[in-house]
């Protein structure tokens, strides 16, 4: 009997099984399921004139490495300084968060020093040209298409020799050759696959935007974020202007670095000083207290704002935006087991400002704060900050990094730090107001 392994795969959805299924079990496609040819490599021990020349790193010339600069600081600082020539990344993010105004932003301030080709594949030319006017983006040099199919976009790239092309979207190129299906994962896959081969042999710098799937992965599998050198995120909140480029992948640079910009009608506005902007609209009004956490290589300084009200309803809501829910339910129930506040008959109603989302027990204290002076409806002392962590048993502990976010906060004229009284500190004007359990916060809201 032929015992030989067969595999097949979802064309659609990459999904693999030793047996063949009419619907795959992972996206439910019908009859996207194929085996996959495994070609055995008998060639390879026959020796054959396929073999690769091995070369000393000595002999390798890296004088073509110099970064590529867009003059948009933000980004060329959340890349690494600027991006690594022949490197594939992928700009990703919600429909609607400004991917295109930011490629097309970047390709205008690239394509004063480099050949950029900008393939449109989801909006006509009329379309982005509407766009470039706005952004003042209008250039000679910037060379568009609005050709989606791969083997032409690869051809002309591998005839006409720029430095950078630019595919938005990937998820709208299609590939007339290849066996998957169009739109599908697989094919999406192999597009990617094949622009880095082009990237890589060629020389030439590639760009792309993915939609992001409910999820909140590039659409489609994971697997593309492991073939591209970079996946930069672009994040934000319709209502909000703020919008934050985070690197989550990059080969050639740091990960979790945050870059800002601000939506305008002009395009995205780069905010180089985040925390000045963030302070001028803290209110410091009862509810509203001063955190920090360190997002990338920066301390960000950001208001959370809570709002406690007596409930009309059985089950009391809780209205909970830019923090975990659990962690402000656990900060609320040691509020409620200490200081005997009853928290569980209140609404409660807290976000961080600016539509950012935080995380970390360093916050802990900042929580049970902006709960305590919505509750008292006293605000905390005017420039304070909150850093610290809360223990089961209500006490306050220290918290790590703790000068840098000081001295970030004494950059921008806070005066008093609450923080616990075991908190190691370094020489600072600001005033400290040092507690040891949630007990003695209380103190903070005596008229
Ligand atoms: P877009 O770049 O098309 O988003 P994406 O490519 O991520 O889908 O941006 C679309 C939104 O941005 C749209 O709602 C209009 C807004 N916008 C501005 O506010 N100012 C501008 O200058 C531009 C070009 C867009
Ligand atoms: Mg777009």
């Amino acid at each position: 009997m032929n015992k030989e392994k067969r595999n097949f795969t979802c064309t659609t959805c990459g999904y693999k099984t030793i047996k063949w299924v009419g619907c795959c079990p992972e996206c439910q496609e019908w009859n996207s399921i194929q085996e996959e040819k495994q070609e055995r490599l008998k060639w390879a021990t026959k020796g054959t004139n396929l073999t690769v020349s091995m070369v000393s790193l000595d002999t390798v010339q890296t004088t073509a490495l110099k970064r590529m600069l867009s003059g948009i600081g933000e980004w060329d600082r959340v890349v690494g300084g600027g991006i690594m020539p022949s490197s594939i990344i992928i700009l990703t993010g919600d429909p609607g968060i400004g991917k295109s105004t930011l490629l097309l932003q970047i390709s205008h301030g690239l394509s004063h020093n480099y050949k950029v080709f900008y393939f449109s594949t989801e909006e006509s030319l009329q379309q982005v040209k509407l766009r470039a006017n706005r952004l003042g983006c209008i250039d000679s040099k910037l060379l568009f298409s609005d050709h989606a199919e791969l083997e032409n976009i690869i051809a002309t790239a591998l005839q006409h020799k720029p430095d950078i092309i630019i595919i938005d979207s990937i998820q709208n190129c299609y590939g007339a050759q290849t066996t998957t299906i169009p739109g599908s994962i697989s094919q999406l896959r192999e597009s990617v696959f094949y622009l880095m081969r082009l990237a890589k042999e060629n020389n030439i710098t590639v760009m792309l935007t993915g939609h992001i799937t409910k999820e909140g992965t590039i659409a489609g599998p994971k697997t593309l974020e492991h073939i591209v050198d970079g996946v930069f995120y672009l994040q934000g909140e319709d209502r909000w202007q703020t919008r934050i480029l985070r690197s989550v992948k990059n080969r050639f640079g740091p990960i979790n670095e945050l870059g800002f910009f601000e939506m305008q009608h002009n395009g995205l506005i780069e905010v180089p000083n985040i925390n000045e902007h963030l302070l001028n609209e803290v209110s410091y009004s009862p509810g509203s207290v001063l955190i920090s956490v360190i997002e990338g290589s920066r301390p960000l300084l950001l208001e959370l704002q809570a709002l406690i009200i007596e409930s009309k309803l059985a089950i009391p809501q809780r209205v909970i935006s830019g923090i975990d829910h659990k962690q402000v339910m656990l900060i609320a129930a040691i509020l409620e087991k200490y200081l005997h506040i009853k928290l569980s008959k209140h609404d409660i109603f807290i976000k961080v400002s600016g539509g950012f989302k935080v995380k970390g027990s360093g916050i802990d204290l900042g929580i049970a704060l902006s709960l305590l002076s919505s509750y008292f409806q006293l605000p905390l002392p005017q420039k304070s900050i909150a850093l610290g962590e809360i223990s089961l048993p209500g006490q306050i502990k220290p918290i790590n990094q703790i000068n840098i976010f000081i001295r970030e906060a004494e950059k921008f004229g806070i005066k008093t730090i609450i923080n616990a009284h075991n908190q190691k500190i370094e020489k600072t004007k600001c005033t400290m107001k040092s507690f040891k359990n949630v007990y003695d916060l209380l103190s903070l809201f005596k008229e």
